[in-house]
């Protein structure tokens, strides 16, 4: 188990008006959480602002991405500079949905991991293989592929947490069970404990995402190597996030 706290993202993904942030972020100031949990939203670039001045001190604020490097002339992009200028503490990478619609690559994001936390910026690394590739046995291949891509880039791994989500239980209902999701875990724990360090193992944060839920949350956590959640759906109802944080044992 990573040694940090337990550690819960919620991905609200490009979801959200004015309107119901406001009555999101009411459900999460009115939460009550286990202290030994850490809690972080990610909400739209666009409604960080509102978030930040609206939300409780009590839980953190992620971007959803950042760009390459330090701004300038890239037309729509978001700098960590700004993100931190902004008051925001993590930004996710190499979300699935940034990988596989967007397109971005291994090695762009390493480079955006790597300029955020030159930044002070916290990194939720993400990785996950997709259904095919999990037909064909190469699950641990994938994910070995984009941790190596991240280690390229990335010299110090302090600030990073890593979410494990395989694509086919992302927005599918299809959760991991927690045998599978146990496995690929410790599987990437002993990934950094060969290439990294033992020590940076045994301290990294390693969460799952994919069809996380109120329901699913307990049993998932009490695997050993499964050190918190990325949250996406079930991140938007409050009292629903509450739950799945407080799934801390
Ligand atoms: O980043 C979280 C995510 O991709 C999982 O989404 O909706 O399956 O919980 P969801």
């Amino acid at each position: 188990t990573g040694t940090g706290k337990f550690f819960v993202g919620g991905n609200w993904k490009c979801n959200g008006t004015t309107e119901s942030i406001k009555k999101l972020v009411g459900e999460l100031n009115d939460g009550k959480f286990e202290e030994s949990v850490e809690v972080v939203v990610a909400p739209p670039f666009l409604y960080i602002g509102q978030v930040i001045g609206s939300l409780t001190d009590r839980i953190a604020v992620s971007a959803q991405n950042s760009w390459v490097g330090k701004g300038g002339a890239f037309t729509g992009e978001i700098s960590a500079d700004q993100l931190v200028d902004a008051g925001v503490k993590w930004v996710i990478q190499g979300h699935s949905e940034r990988r596989h619609v967007i397109g971005e690559s291994n090695e762009t994001i390493g480079k955006k991991s790597a300029y955020a936390l030159s930044k002070g910026l916290g990194v939720i690394a993400c990785v996950g293989e997709k259904l095919e590739e999990r037909e064909s046995n190469r699950t641990t291949d994938v994910v070995f592929e984009q941790l190596q891509a991240y280690a390229d880039a990335i010299s110090d791994w302090s600030n990073v947490v890593i979410a494990y989500e395989p694509v086919w239980a992302i927005g599918t209902g299809k959760v991991a069970s927690p045998e599978q999701a146990q496995e690929v875990h410790a599987a990437i724990r002993s990934w950094l404990g060969d290439k990294i360090s033992p020590d940076l193992a045994s301290a990294t944060r390693i969460i799952y995402g994919g069809s996380v839920n109120g329901a699913n949350c307990a049993e998932l956590a009490k695997k050993e190597d499964i050190d918190g959640f990325l949250v996406g759906g079930a991140s938007l109802k409050g009292p629903e996030f509450v739950t799945i944080c407080n799934a801390v044992i």
